[in-house]
């Protein structure tokens, strides 16, 4: 069976991907450095799909950790790159780690990429690249908008990395996935999102405030233009989102790509509002969340979602679950680790 990377692999994200990817029947190598991530998460990975991924502990801004990973496992047949710091606000403190991290795991690994027999590679990259879009659903077509934040950027510089390398390196095929925004867990609740300290995303924050870690969510602004007057984003369960990686990986496997650098949206096409997700978990949950109507917060994008037709028409893959699934297995998952 064909030999996956996952770098980042016990990720939130990662972890899903693996779990899928897995069930497919491939053979999965798991590097991640565990800045984000628990080892535990390989037990729930094992729960799930009764298999043993290969893990690695490395730091893959190391350049000659990564080289003599690759010297190691020569027969991989694609790669899924996850591995980078996420945290916006974070990135504005800290701009240089970030580049550091996201731009150097990016650069030692698509160098080691190039060398393989087969050249597949798999980018996560982010709605964050266009910015405040001026047409809704967001296309692929949509304009690259200054982002607006070092996060952000290297998302933007991820890709132009990609498609700069893949121009000069025919034998190169590679997809940058834009994932919208990315909630929920396995339905199994062994695996899902775990944010070290408090979470800077709306949906850890009501799972969290449901199971009494913190008081009381804020929702920044409910004076925009929109139907309720607070933010619309598009919400996708991440095993929809870990199950489009897997028909992308399959995409290039069988060379079905038309380019030999392909973006994708990946979200539901489905716009909700946050007073929507509110009432998405009180009605899965079954109990009232506490929250409140706070001031607007600067940079806070007013309307996000996607147009999805691309991503259901060539790459073959639709999201199939609702909100509300997302939000009950988020919720499951929530009252796993907190054992309520
Ligand atoms: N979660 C989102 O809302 C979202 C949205 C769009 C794009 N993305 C992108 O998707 C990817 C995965 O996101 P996630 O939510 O699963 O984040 P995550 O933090 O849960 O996963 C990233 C993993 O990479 C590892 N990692 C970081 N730096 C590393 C390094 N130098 N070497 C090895 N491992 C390293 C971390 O330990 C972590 O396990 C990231 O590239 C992120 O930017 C995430």
């Amino acid at each position: 069976m064909k030999k996956i990377l996952v770098t980042g692999g016990l990720g939130f994200i990662g972890s899903h991907t693996v779990v899928e990817l897995q069930n497919e029947g491939y053979d999965v190598v798991i590097i991640d450095d565990l800045s984000n991530a628990s080892l535990d998460v390989i037990e729930g990975i094992i729960a799930i799909t009764g298999k043993i991924p290969v893990f690695e502990k490395i730091d893959l801004k190391e350049k000659a950790s990564v080289e003599r990973f690759f010297q190691k496992h020569n027969d991989i047949s694609g790669v899924i790159h996850f591995a980078a710091s996420k945290a916006v606000g974070e990135s504005v403190e800290k701009p240089l780690l970030y580049y550091e991290n996201n731009l150097n795991t990016l650069i030692y690994t698509l160098k080691e990429v190039l060398n393989l027999n087969t050249s597949n590679f798999i980018f996560s990259s982010s709605c964050t690249v266009y910015g405040q879009a001026d047409e809704m659903p967001i296309t692929e077509n949509a304009p690259v908008k200054p982002a607006e934040s070092p996060y952000g950027n290297t998302k933007q510089i991820g890709e132009e990395i990609i498609k700069d390398t893949c121009k000069v390196n025919p034998h190169l095929n590679a997809i940058a996935l834009r994932y919208f925004n990315p909630i929920g867990a396995h339905s199994s609740a062994k695996i899902g999102e775990l944010p070290i300290g408090v979470p800077q995303n709306l949906v850890p924050f009501i799972t969290q405030t449901a199971a009494g870690l913190r008081e009381c969510l804020s929702v920044y602004g409910n004076d925009y233009e929109t139907p309720d007057g607070t933010c619309i984003r598009d919400y996708i369960h991440v095993v929809d989102l870990a199950k489009a990686h897997a028909v992308a990986l399959e995409r290039l496997l069988e060379a079905n790509n038309q380019s030999n650098f392909e973006t994708f949206n990946v979200g539901t096409g489905v716009g909700s509002s946050v007073l929507e997700v509110i009432k998405s978990f009180e009605k899965v949950s079954g109990q009232a969340l506490n929250f409140k109507i706070a001031p607007r917060r600067e940079g806070d994008i007013v309307k996000a979602f996607a147009n999805t037709k691309k991503a259901n028409a060539v790459l073959g893959w639709k999201a199939k679950s609702t909100l509300d699934d997302a939000m009950l297995s988020a919720w499951k998952w929530e009252k796993n680790i907190r054992n309520l």
